[in-house]
């Protein structure tokens, strides 16, 4: 019983090697195949010359040397070096056509990658770490092209050499190949046993090299925490354990790749001795011509190159489908928001929005939006406030589709986001997150980014509104000052402003502020905040706010909690409902000005 499981899983296991490297094939080779004719030409020419270079050892022992023909004496060498010419120019051509192949896939995959990563959910990059994400990525992509360009060469010009080779053998001595095929059999069982060994350790080992580069990134990002909690010892000896464990791991693939080694040196040491032994043997007692014997173990050294090599291709092709795999691991993840087949665009004439009943969780069973139920009506200003934590964030990011709610609907207009295309649902909204992000690049770039068609103009405008050129001018460069990663170079409130600028100049008829003012001091966030009313006119706007100072002159404050609408209303009507949460938050937040006078009454007092 227990045997016949682990037979099936091998069987499986080199079923899934074959499609692999069907499929690589398959997406690539189509696109390359008259440039893999042109190397397997030159392929070609190279085993056909080793074979010819050979052959032609039996003419040299017997006309020159025994015959002593001086006729030959010239046409023989000449032969051999135009046979030496004609492998140097076939190798180089196959080598570079090869190497170009090569590069191609790397590139191909890289954009292929690049492009299906911004295609992936949100949820897919919270799940993934960055650093080791870009790390495996990077170890992987050489993988694929190893893959063809190993199966290629090894088939083409290592097989092929073998094989003209062996025919050399058989035809000048049959029996003295007999001897020398002999170890085939051994060397290919031995080989066999390796290849799973192998893989298991390759996929670790790339895993703990992307851990070692994660770690390395990280600490690159936090620094200033690493240095301020003096955590450079503790971190340490962290990464020391993952780079031990990568050594280790590279230790023990290498230990199983050249296993192959020792074992191959002696089966083909045997068979030499053995040919040796024989053909010498026969020459004494029966007087056989040397050449043939010369030409035989001439064929036989030169096989046992390309026999070596093909012993280690298995192995090598393990690695290399590990790669290829691991890449095609996050080729098919499905992007979880795909748009409908012929998904129309979204109309947005007015921009309601209504929530419906909408219930989601991040994990199954989790409810983070329970029954969220209410109307921003458009052209007006919705602010969400209440407890962190209650899912306010959460009801920014399913209007924009980065997850699809678990139940209820959500409509724009009358149309359900689902229905339509994310595209055109996204170009109709304008986002400032709760963290700000700058991109590499220029303060304008940045802001660019948010209408790529944006004049410089429409830039510093937006720059203007949202108060955040009184900063850029003072930077070296204004504009064009080159930002830090995540602009570090800037405070958090000159970031927040960058990103206000950016929502603003893509001059959407949505605006989506998720504690867009919340990093800003007092003076900032009064300036920012009559911006922001200067753009909210004529726009439906959905605001989250902090502090509730910002959001009294919303059209409609609701307040959220436990991912529930539990009170709607003006600031008038809210503030007036004595046992009401908004109530309670707005006595909160007038008072915080107070406890510090309160205690110094008190004190006094005592
Ligand atoms: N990407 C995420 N993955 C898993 N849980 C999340 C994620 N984002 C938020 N949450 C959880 O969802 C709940 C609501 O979060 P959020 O909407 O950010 O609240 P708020 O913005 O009101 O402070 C929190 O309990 C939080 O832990
Ligand atoms: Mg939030």
């Amino acid at each position: 019983m227990k045997k016949k499981k682990i037979s099936l899983k091998k069987a499986s296991e080199r079923g899934l090697v074959i499609r692999l490297l069907k499929r690589v094939f398959a997406e690539n080779g189509r696109e390359f195949f008259p440039q893999y004719v042109l190397a397997t030409g030159c392929l070609v020419v190279v085993s056909a010359s080793t074979a010819f270079l050979a052959w032609i050892m039996r003419d040299v022992i017997d006309k020159i040397f025994v015959e002593q023909d001086r006729g030959m004496l010239t046409a023989l060498p000449v032969a051999v070096f135009v046979a030496f010419l004609f492998r140097g120019v076939a190798a180089y051509a196959q080598g570079v056509i090869l190497a170009r192949i090569g590069n191609n896939i790397v590139a191909r995959y890289q954009r292929r990658l690049f492009s299906h990563l911004t295609e992936l959910s949100v949820d897919f990059f919270s799940e993934n770490r960055s650093a080791h994400l870009a790390a495996r990525i990077n170890q992987n992509v050489s993988g694929i092209r190893d893959t063809l360009n190993l199966t290629v060469t090894s088939i083409a010009r290592d097989l092929l050499t073998l094989v003209c080779l062996v025919v050399v053998m058989i035809w000048q001595d049959p029996v003295l190949s007999g001897i020398a095929l002999l170890a085939g059999p051994p060397v290919a069982l031995m080989i066999a046993s390796l290849s799973r060994k192998l893989r298991v350790a390759t996929r670790q080992s790339i895993d703990l090299n992307a851990r070692v580069l994660a770690a390395m990134q990280e600490i690159a990002q936090g620094i200033t925490v690493v240095k301020a909690f003096t955590m450079e010892q503790p971190l340490r000896e962290r990464v020391e354990r993952l780079i031990h464990a990568a050594e280790e791991r590279s230790n023990r693939i290498a230990v199983i790749t050249e296993r192959t080694s020792p074992v191959v040196e002696i089966i083909a040491g045997i068979a030499i001795a053995g040919v040796i032994a024989y053909s010498g043997y026969r020459a004494i007692v029966y007087g056989y011509s040397p050449g043939s014997m010369f030409a035989f173990i001439t064929a036989l050294l030169l096989a046992y190159d390309p026999a070596r090599r093909l012993a280690k291709l298995q192995v090598q092709l393990e690695r290399a489908l590990v790669n290829a795999s691991m890449i095609y691991e996050i080729l098919d993840l499905k992007p979880r928001q795909a748009d409908a087949t012929d998904a129309p665009e979204l109309a947005v004439e007015r921009g309601t929005i209504r929530f419906e009943n909408v219930s989601f969780g991040y994990y199954p069973g989790e409810a983070v939006l329970d029954g969220m139920d209410f109307t921003a009506p458009a052209g007006r200003t919705t602010a969400l406030i209440g407890a962190s934590g209650g899912g306010k964030s959460t009801v920014i990011s399913l209007l924009q589709r980065f997850y699809d709610p678990a139940e209820g609907r959500i409509l724009i207009d009358g149309q359900d986001i689902r229905d339509v295309t994310k595209r055109s649902l996204r170009s109709k909204i304008a986002y400032v997150p709760q963290q700000p992000y700058l991109f590499e690049g220029t303060i304008r770039d940045n802001i660019r980014l948010g209408r790529p068609d944006a004049t410089d103009a429409e830039i510093e405008a937006a720059a203007r509104l949202a108060q955040a050129e009184e900063f850029i001018v003072t930077q070296p460069l204004g504009y064009d000052t080159p930002l830090g990663e995540n602009g570090v170079t800037l405070s958090g409130g000159q970031r927040q402003r960058l990103s206000i600028a950016r929502a603003l100049v893509r001059n959407a008829p949505i605006l989506l502020l998720d504690e867009a003012t919340s990093a800003l001091d007092t003076r900032s966030e009064t300036l920012v905040q009559a911006a922001l009313e200067e753009i909210m006119k004529d726009r439906t706007v959905i605001v989250v706010a902090h502090r509730l100072s910002t959001i009294v002159n919303a059209d409609q404050i609701l307040v959220v909690d436990s991912g529930r609408i539990v009170e709607g209303g003006t600031h008038r009507e809210l503030v007036n409902r004595s046992d009401g949460l908004y109530a309670r938050f707005h006595a909160l937040q007038t008072r915080d000005a107070r406890p510090e006078a309160e205690a110094l009454a008190a004190s006094v007092r005592r």
